[in-house]
């Protein structure tokens, strides 16, 4: 397949496995950039255990790059999380500083601002892609500079915007106000997705939850079968902030893409629900959480992602998991995409 992406990227396929924190290692993201897609490593990529050495964080990514370059020569991305301020910013800097050291071919920079680390990026080699959630926020990193944006909605696992727009009408308008090429991301989980992004004017898609239900994917297998069990509406997506007065120039979360989170409707997130009548924020979610012991990796999402922990509701996962099944290899899941696509097509050309 050739569109903007693909050019860009230098891969076979427009199919780009999105971050997922320590859902994703080495052989995940190998396996779906030997396939033909692009793997992205994201932030904790491999890790078992949380650490708040800035210098052992830099390391283990180092050697996570190393580990995809041992099995394939094909390009990649290295995640990097902006916009939070503190240690979690040196973080965000020292993993930086290790993709330009190892000369990565593809950062995808998420949450924050493009303004701040494109340029720096660029001048190391990699091609910058920003992971958008709004039309402002797609427009500002172009103004930054970056090569292409991911655009994704509220249909998606984990972050994304505050509005809570779907993909399939965020993608058309972002499209429109863009010249630099976009990639669709939030519910895809099916080829015939694939096709549909293509014909909104995105050249490429980004895909999570789908890419959690495979046999190189790190993540739990107790979160692998509630994503297989998990129909249409079975997941939530849950607001972080408040909308800001006007004329403050506070934008909270709105202009970022972290306004809201969606993960699997658990027994504990319905409690709340219940207990509520219907109203639950982030804060609640924060009230699950209590010192995590290091067997469980010492942080919340570890627990949950890969410990398998079902006190813990944040098993993020896109609205597209009613489309997941089966357990697949990274390469079928490319595979199977790439097909699916083709299929649509056909049915199209036939109609049209
Ligand atoms: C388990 C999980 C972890 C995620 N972690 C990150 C992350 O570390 N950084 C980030 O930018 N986005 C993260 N996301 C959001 C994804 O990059 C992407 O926007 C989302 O998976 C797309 O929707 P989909 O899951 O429906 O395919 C995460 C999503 C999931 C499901």
């Amino acid at each position: 397949m050739k569109t903007g992406i693909t050019e860009l990227l230098g891969v076979e396929y427009p199919i780009v496995l999105a971050a997922m924190a320590w859902v994703t290692n080495a052989d995940m993201v190998a396996a779906v950039s030997a396939a033909g897609g692009l793997g992205t490593l994201g932030p904790n990529a491999g890790s078992l255990v949380v650490t708040n050495d800035v210098e052992e964080t830099g390391e283990r990514l180092r050697q996570q790059i190393r580990d995809v370059r041992k099995v394939t020569d094909k390009p990649f991305a290295v995640n990097f999380v902006v916009g939070a301020g503190g240690l979690d910013k040196e973080f965000s800097e020292r993993c930086m500083r290790v993709g330009m050291e190892e000369k990565i071919p593809v950062a995808i920079v998420s949450q924050g601002s493009a303004a701040v680390y494109t340029r720096q990026l660029q001048e190391a080699g990699m091609k910058v892609v920003h992971a958008c959630a709004s039309v402002a926020h797609a427009l500002s990193a172009e103004r930054a500079g970056v090569d292409a944006i991911v655009v994704s909605g509220t249909d998606g696992g984990g972050h994304s915007g505050f509005d809570q727009n779907t993909t399939f009408c965020l993608v058309p308008q972002v499209v429109r106000a863009v010249k630099i090429p976009v990639i669709a991301g939030g519910g895809v989980a099916h080829g015939s997705q694939l096709a549909a992004a293509l014909a909104l004017g995105a050249e490429g898609v980004y895909m999570g939850t789908r890419f959690i239900a495979t046999k190189e994917c790190p993540a739990h297998e107790r979160y692998k079968q509630a994503l297989l069990e998990s129909r249409d509406g079975d997941t939530i997506a849950i607001r972080h902030g408040m909308v800001s007065q006007p004329g403050t120039g506070q934008s909270g979360f709105t202009g970022e893409r972290r306004g809201s989170l969606r993960m699997i409707l658990s027994d504990k997130i319905r409690e709340v629900l219940i207990k509520k009548e219907g109203h639950i924020d982030f804060n609640d979610l924060m009230t699950f959480q209590g010192p995590i012991p290091i067997e469980k990796g010492g942080s919340a999402t570890a627990a949950a992602l890969i410990y398998g922990d079902t006190d813990l509701p944040f098993w993020a996962a896109g609205q597209g998991v009613g489309l997941i099944d089966t357990v697949l290899p990274c390469a079928e899941v490319v595979r199977r995409m790439v097909a699916e696509a083709e299929e649509a097509n056909r049915r199209l050309a036939a109609i049209f």
